[in-house]
């Protein structure tokens, strides 16, 4: 199974992406192409350090919001992925590719949903609100991308108890560590080997185990 991995940051998910490929975590699979829209982003480095083929296009760099959505379309069909994987993207993906991939995106959110996310919900501002809420359980979601905003039917997800000391930072590494890098990696590597079908907007687990 190709992958496209679209990315905007430090890339810790790409880089659990790739580890679990190198060791076998995730079987059947090879990363066809990084994008990114970001020029700074760290997650580039880790792909060239990895020998990925890397995109990156900034929505800048297009007159209209309506061009760039075309070129990321034409970025990605060219790479022609079986799967794209949204790990630490922020740019909104645009209906033209979730209608030219339908269930084959998937996106890591560092929060149970349907709880704490949305329009405005990303990176450490999801801990920000998780902290002000009071909850006492955090985690993360994989789900596949729908037209909506982490809308999609959920595939894993991984919770994280929510210590009386956190602060949005600390509670974010423990999700990335505990959830992210877990989940994201898995869900890839179940898709790979033909694991997962959507049934009526719910995710099916050939072999599903609790224990993740
Ligand atoms: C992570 O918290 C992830 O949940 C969110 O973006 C953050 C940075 O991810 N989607 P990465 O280090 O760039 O993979």
């Amino acid at each position: 199974m190709k992958i496209a991995v679209l990315v905007s940051g430090g890339g810790t998910n790409l880089q659990a992406i790739i580890d679990s490929i190198n060791d076998g975590r995730i079987t059947g699979t090879e990363i066809c192409l990084v994008y990114s829209n970001n020029y700074n982003a760290y997650a580039i480095e880790r792909a060239k350090n990895a020998g990925i083929p890397v995109v990156v296009k900034s929505p800048k760099e297009f007159e209209t919001r309506d061009d760039f959505n075309k070129a990321l379309l034409q970025i990605l069909l060219d790479a022609a992925p079986d799967l794209i994987v949204l790990a630490g993207c922020l740019v909104v993906i645009p209906d033209c590719v979730v209608k030219a991939f339908p269930n084959r995106i998937i996106n890591i959110h560092p929060s149970l949903i349907p709880a704490f996310c949305g329009t405005g919900f990303y990176g450490l501002k999801v801990h920000e609100k998780v902290l002000e809420g009071g909850v006492r359980v955090s985690g993360a979601t994989v789900h596949f991308v729908d037209e909506g905003t982490d809308t999609g039917p959920i595939i894993l997800q991984k919770p994280v108890m929510i210590r009386q000391d956190d602060t949005p930072k600390s509670l974010q590494q423990r999700i990335m560590e505990q959830a992210e890098w877990i989940i994201l990696p898995k869900a890839i590597d179940l898709i790979a080997n033909g694991k997962v079908k959507v049934e009526n907007h719910k995710v099916i687990i050939e072999g599903y185990s609790t224990d993740i």
